[in-house]
């Protein structure tokens, strides 16, 4: 099956009892046993449940993994993997990382006695010099997050193991549409399910894909442990959601793309971040392993400071002015004050995240409306 199949008919199998063609959302929080001690598929919905393992089902098959799990939220996910460390341990992540995994990383896991180390991970040598003896976990995202910064996934991967540490990458801005890690040798996909796999603004969750069933089993034991799961009516949404996921991915990217074009011919931008721009660099590598789109989330900088950014991020009418992204609406935020305000303000200017930067997640909505949006705010 090809991926727009599979989004439909894996883990939406028609219900048997009554014939609906979308399964119904099992709300049951526990499950009838025939004798004691002998369990059935199900038995208690924190360690089962059937609407979730549709989702689950789904997602494996478009990431290409043995299964998936399914979490309250894609920080959850993100925990649940830092779990498999212990006090001692080491992680090497990239500087261009989601604030809340900043933030998770540095204010929880060191509370844990897990040691962290931020490396420029667009240039995968500083991923191998970052290795030390305790390094457990290598953790990327690409394109990174406000930056858009273009890792070479196959190259931190082959690093990765061939010092015999884990990998990890937060797929959430490719999506399975563009990007497919486990086939480029990626251990761990983690996703914010909250964003394109759901792709309406209704649903949180998150989710991690594996292709060892031996890491499957410790990370699903620590999921059960720690009691974080999906619930049956965000799964029942994601699962809905990721039917529409290809064709929703590829108009969101088209629209990107002539944005940052747009964009970048105007004096009242500075930069323009965009992986589909030819002069961006990683654009190269973009090509090779984003699969006929780069995305549909750009960042510019305009010619101006803090507030100036503010009044043009409060300024627009269709770009909604929220955090979060991967929807149909279109989203425009100030990274300094809103997705990465979690970052010490030095820490964040280090890492190239300066004042006058505008994330945009850009929506389903037609492209002319939203290039007039962007230009009258542009002038307020
Ligand atoms: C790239 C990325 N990763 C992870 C997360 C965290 O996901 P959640 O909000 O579902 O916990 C987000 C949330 O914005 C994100 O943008």
């Amino acid at each position: 099956m090809k991926f727009r199949t599979k989004a439909i008919h894996v883990g939406n199998q028609r219900c048997q009892t009554t014939g609906a063609v979308v399964p119904p959302i099992h709300l049951a929080s526990t499950y009838v046993q025939t004798h004691p001690g002998e369990w059935g598929d199900y038995d208690y919905s924190r360690s089962g449940n059937p609407t979730r393992d549709n989702m689950e089902d789904t997602l494996a098959a478009l990431e290409g993994g043995c299964d998936a799990l399914a979490f309250a939220s894609g920080m959850a996910a993100t925990h649940c993997v830092t779990m498999l460390l212990s006090a001692g341990d080491h992680i090497v992540a990239g500087t261009d990382i989601y604030g809340g995994t900043y933030r998770l990383f540095h204010k929880i896991c060191n509370r844990a006695g897990i040691e962290i180390t931020l490396v420029d991970a667009s240039q995968p040598a500083n991923i191998a010099k970052g290795i030390q003896d305790n390094t457990k976990l290598v953790w990327i995202e690409s394109p990174g997050n406000p930056l858009l910064s273009i890792t070479d996934i196959k190259a931190c991967a082959d690093i990765a193991k061939q010092a015999g540490v884990l990998i990890g990458i937060d797929n959430t801005f490719a999506s399975p549409v563009l990007t497919r890690p486990l086939e480029l040798g990626i251990d761990i996909v983690m996703h914010s399910a909250t964003k394109y796999l759901g792709g309406h603004s209704d649903a949180l969750g998150g989710a991690l894909v594996v292709q060892d069933p031996d890491l499957r089993e410790k990370l699903y034991f620590i999921q059960n442990a720690t009691g974080n799961c999906m619930s049956p009516l965000d799964s029942f949404l994601i699962s809905r959601g990721m039917k529409t996921l290809d064709l929703r991915v590829r108009a969101q990217s088209e629209s990107a793309l002539s944005i940052a074009k747009y964009l970048d011919d105007d004096p009242r931008i500075s930069r323009v971040l965009y992986p589909g721009l030819p002069a961006f660099p990683g654009h190269s590598i973009a090509a090779q392993q984003m699969d006929g789109g780069f995305g549909a989330m750009l960042s510019f900088e305009i010619v101006g400071d803090f507030e100036q950014a503010k009044r043009v991020t409060a300024s627009t009418r269709l770009f909604q002015l929220a955090v979060s992204l991967g929807a149909v609406e279109s989203l425009i935020e100030q990274p300094a004050s809103m997705s990465h305000a979690s970052y010490d303000r030095e820490d964040r200017l280090a890492h190239g995240i300066n004042d006058e930067l505008i994330r945009l997640s850009v929506g389903l909505e037609d492209v002319d409306d939203l290039i007039a949006d962007l230009d009258q705010a542009l002038d307020c």
